[in-house]
């Protein structure tokens, strides 16, 4: 914020309201196993596998509201749509994405409601801020599975080097947006239900496991 009358920054926000989120995600032990390396081959698989219709309904949804909202066409970079990496780390893998879980399709539902209005912002903060992450759990992967990358691990580590400026520039383009009050309230509130979806997911895989 350069100054009193600009507008409070909206990528600040959803960073300060979500961080109890993010930790709690974090430390679902579906996500430690991965973090930490002790993740098998059909576990990996079974995360993407969920991931893909996930994506798929995000990078849609952007698409239609990119459409219909020059601030989100903005926003919107050729690097952005992720569902396609997903894909090829499974064909990599030699495996089918199988069948969504309950948590999955909750999810992919509400993404579809969140594409109609400016909420997709705060699904997509949530699944593109995770490549921040996600970088060290495609590393712990990399040991784990024996899997050199870049293939196989694109959708853990999608942009590589550019990683820390592709997420700079998200923020500040983001902010260089103007949102109403009840615009930034339904963005942060999508993106507290977007990290609840992902533990729910997470506990669904668990429960499936077991
Ligand atoms: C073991 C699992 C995870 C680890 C170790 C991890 C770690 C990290 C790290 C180190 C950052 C960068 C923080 C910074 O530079 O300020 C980050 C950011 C982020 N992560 Fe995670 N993460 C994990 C799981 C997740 C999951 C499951 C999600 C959601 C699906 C997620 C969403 C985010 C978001 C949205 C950010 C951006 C925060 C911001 O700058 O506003 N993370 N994470």
């Amino acid at each position: 914020m350069t100054n009193n009358t600009a507008a409070p920054s909206l990528a600040d926000a959803l960073k300060e309201q979500t961080r109890e989120a993010h930790t709690r995600a974090e430390r679902h032990p579906v996500q430690a196993r991965m973090v930490k390396g002790q993740v098998t081959r059909a576990e990996y698989a079974a995360w993407l596998g969920q991931m893909l219709p996930v994506w798929r309904a995000v990078d849609e949804g952007l698409r239609m509201a990119a459409a219909r909202d020059t601030r989100v066409a903005a926003m919107l970079k050729p690097y952005h749509p992720h569902a396609v990496r997903i894909e090829a780390d499974l064909q990599f893998l030699g495996v089918q994405a199988g069948v969504p879980l309950p948590a999955t399709e909750r999810f992919v539902s509400f993404i579809t409601g969140a594409a109609a209005g400016i909420e997709v912002l705060g699904v997509w903060y949530v699944l593109e801020g995770s490549a921040n992450g996600g970088r060290f759990i495609a590393a712990a992967i990399s040991r784990a599975l024996g899997i050199e990358g870049p293939e196989g691990l694109t959708g853990f580590n999608p942009h590589g080097e550019a990683q820390r400026d592709r997420w700079q520039a998200w923020r500040a383009d983001l902010d260089a947006n103007h949102f109403t009050e009840s615009e930034r309230a339904v963005v942060v509130s999508a993106a507290a239900t977007s990290f609840d979806a992902v533990w729910e997911i997470m506990e669904d895989m668990q429960a499936r496991a077991a």
